[in-house]
């Protein structure tokens, strides 16, 4: 498996990080990227996010694949190989895996190296008779599927409302990207978060204890560590809201006065209440997504809902 994990990719590290938070800062709306969030810590807080009462995305998408894997498996067949977009939701992969007849392999997929190992580690211990065949590559674009799949149904899997951190355009580029890799006879399910009041997706990504803030903070955390900044982290604090115009919750880190923050020999000034933009989680109605993947060459074969409707989960069709 080690071979197959090779470096295709290799990691870019430190001077990316160091370039892309500079050229973020630069910026007249300054911007962070999302994908810079999940340190070890970043990725422990996520976690706890996931328990939050507030946050429902989790327990909703786990709740829906609990009731719909059957019905995913019975329109998906016998013999598929089930093709994750970003490796570690093995919860989720487990309950698709024990639905489906016999299912002929598993690919990960993931940038990842580490996360790809171990997704993959870990799935191929509890399936002891299952091709696990990860891919290393970013599943952001077009990628070959690894020859051993042949040509069993492919059967995509994107849960999490990840799809959410792009915009509405990168979203329809994706999932035609998507849609390229999977073939004629794809099916893709994709987990989408749901458009809905104010109050609730405030409350979920601004919660009570205070781990979404303490999430969007650990971005400056890691950058003083990383990058030896001088980030005043009592000068920082925690914006979430949702932008009806842009359908998205906008996340970002708001300066409580004036101060210039120091970072390799650079300076980066900020007003009071200036805004460092860390992450957009854009939200769907169920037609919307249905629209969205129709652009992208994919019939909207089902979609799922909770009775509250707060989550959806899209069974697409090439
Ligand atoms: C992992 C991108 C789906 O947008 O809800 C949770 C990340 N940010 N709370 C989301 C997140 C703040 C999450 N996604």
């Amino acid at each position: 498996m080690d071979a197959l994990v090779a470096d295709i990719h290799p990691p870019k590290g430190a001077e990316q990080f160091a370039a892309d938070v500079i050229a973020g800062l630069s910026q007249p709306q300054k911007t962070l990227p999302s994908k810079y969030f999940y340190d070890t810590r970043g990725s422990d807080l996520f976690e706890q996010i996931c328990e939050l009462p507030e946050y429902y995305p989790t327990r909703t998408e786990m709740a829906l694949l609990r009731d719909r894997a059957s019905d995913v498996a019975a329109r998906a067949g016998a013999d598929v190989a089930l093709v994750e977009f970003g490796s570690g939701a093995s919860i989720k992969v487990h309950m698709l895996l024990d639905a489906l007849d016999a299912p002929r392999a598993y690919v990960p997929v993931d940038i990842s190296g580490d996360h790809l190992r171990a997704g993959a580690k870990s799935i191929a211990a509890d399936y002891p008779g299952l091709a696990v065949l990860p891919v290393h590559a970013d599943f952001t674009t077009q990628f070959a599927l690894p020859p051993e799949v042949g040509d069993a149904v492919h059967l995509g899997f994107f849960p999490g409302s990840t799809i959410g951190n792009f915009t509405r355009d990168a979203a329809r580029a994706f999932l035609a990207d998507a849609r390229r890799t999977l073939g004629d006879g794809g099916i893709f399910l994709v987990g989408v978060d749901v458009k809905k009041d104010q109050a609730t997706l405030h409350a979920a990504y601004d919660d009570a204890a205070g781990v979404t803030a303490a999430f969007n903070m650990n971005l400056l955390v890691r950058i003083n560590r990383e990058l030896a900044a001088d980030f005043d982290l009592d000068a920082f604090g925690h914006r979430a809201f949702f932008n009806d115009e842009r359908g998205a919750v906008e996340m970002h880190l708001v300066s409580r006065k004036p101060q210039s923050v120091e970072l390799l020999g650079q300076r980066f000034d900020f007003r009071a209440d200036e805004t460092i933009h860390t992450e957009d989680s854009h939200k769907y109605g169920t037609a919307e997504f249905a629209d969205l993947a129709a652009a992208a060459g994919w019939r909207a074969d089902e979609v799922w809902c909770d009775p509250d409707e707060l989550f959806s989960l899209h069974l697409l069709r090439a």
